[in-house]
């Protein structure tokens, strides 16, 4: 192994959460201190978080527990640190700009959770920002780098699907109000007033998913309701559910593809995976999930006739071919954050930054405006 020729400190805020802890800090970070980023000329860079939050018994847990070495409830002087490299936010949404805008500010290269804002303005203004400050801004774009996607991404580098006609995408899985069995998801999230909504947190997503695979989105209608209206919250107490928990949405996509998206949190499972897309096109289609991906070729699709009268008795399931990963596929954040720092380190945008970022925000807001007027939206190009 070579010396590490540089150390990069990452202030981590947010790592008590769901996401800051598991998919950020265990599955990502801390694999990647224990063995350094490996650069693109071999070399290795060692890497070292700063846990940050406002629970100072927490975080001395979670370090102890994980063995680093620091650790702070001063948001305001890990920003100020000349030390740090990179300020990461995993909060919940609606504290993101304030602590965004102070680390961009204060010159450090900002990794963060989508969305990047609550509102479009704010989410183009610390798009603007970052570019001003020239510093390396990266939002997570994870669904891209998971091996169901990846492998659909490939299908359509490979020209599969011949001339790409739709896309069909069924997200979501049944949540518990929370008084029987305890719900297994923050109930931020079923409160509009504190950044939740299933629109807000899903759409950003659909949005690079849609761009990563087929192009830009330029229309979108959409209808978002709220089935469940009551919950009860991590302490048992009930509350009114004031966001939206399902969002049906149709999106035009540049080329004349069609994308239609469900995503709920009031549906049950009768899929292999909790989310699935399908793309048809005139040679062949493909449905991946996060992990696996199908494929069925022209030459291979089944003619079914429409018969009501008749059992059907073709095994449609079986009439597709599993396409192979044919490389070893890491955890996805895991490999963003390690495309990020490597970014971050050679001075070099990411792909994926807060302008990127930003049109998931408008798509999720044009999203709950065609909903709340009925109409559908073109979306229109955000200039910096
Ligand atoms: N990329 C993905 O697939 C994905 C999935 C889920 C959530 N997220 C995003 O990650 C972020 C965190 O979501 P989560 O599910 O981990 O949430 P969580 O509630 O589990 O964690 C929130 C974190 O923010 C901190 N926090 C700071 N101020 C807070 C406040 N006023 N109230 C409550 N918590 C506060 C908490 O201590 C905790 O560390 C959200 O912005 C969400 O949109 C992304």
């Amino acid at each position: 192994m070579t010396t590490p020729r540089k150390t990069l400190r990452i202030a981590m805020n947010g790592v008590t959460g769901r996401m800051g802890y598991r998919q950020h800090l265990v599955r990502s970070i801390l694999p990647l201190r224990d063995s350094g980023l490996v650069l693109e000329d071999g070399t290795r860079v060692a890497v070292e978080p700063i846990l940050v939050g406002r629970n100072a018994d927490r975080l001395a847990d979670l370090a102890a527990q994980h063995g680093v070495e620091h650790w702070t409830t001063d948001t305001a002087a890990v920003i100020a640190d000349p030390t740090v490299d990179v300020y990461f936010d995993a909060q919940v949404t609606s504290r993101r700009v304030e602590a965004l805008t102070a680390a961009i500010k204060a010159g450090k290269h900002v990794y963060t959770e989508k969305p990047t804002a609550e509102t479009l303005v704010e989410a183009v203004e610390l798009a603007r920002m970052a570019e001003n400050a020239g510093i390396v801004a990266g939002v997570v774009h994870d669904k891209l780098y998971l091996p169901g996607l990846v492998k659909l991404r490939r299908l359509v580098d490979e020209g599969f699907f011949g001339r790409i006609l739709s896309m069909r995408g069924e997200f979501g899985y049944w949540v518990f109000e929370g008084d029987g069995q305890a719900a297994q998801r923050p109930s931020w999230n079923y409160r509009a007033e504190d950044g939740g909504g299933i629109t807000v947190d899903m759409f950003c997503h659909w949005n690079y998913v849609m761009e990563g695979l087929l192009g830009k989105v330029e229309a979108v209608t959409a209808k978002t309701v709220t089935h469940i209206p009551t919950r009860w919250d991590e302490a048992g107490k009930e509350y009114a559910a004031t966001a939206d928990d399902a969002a049906y949405g149709i999106f035009e996509i540049a080329g004349g593809v069609i994308a239609q998206i469900n995503s709920s949190w009031a549906v049950r499972v009768h899929r292999d995976e909790l989310v699935e897309f399908q793309i048809d096109g005139t040679h062949g289609s493909a449905v991946a999930g996060l992990r696996n991906c199908v494929g069925q070729q022209r030459a291979h699709t089944p003619k079914p006739v429409w018969n009501p009268d008749l059992p059907a008795t073709e095994k449609f399931r079986d009439q597709w071919l599993d396409v192979p990963a044919n490389a070893e596929l890491d955890n996805g954040f895991k490999l963003q954050w390690e495309e990020y720092l490597r970014d971050v380190l050679a001075e070099r945008p990411h792909r994926f930054g807060l302008l990127s970022a930003a049109r998931g925000v408008q798509l999720a807001q044009l999203g709950l405006d065609s909903s709340a007027r009925g109409v559908r939206l073109e979306v229109p190009e955000i200039v910096l």
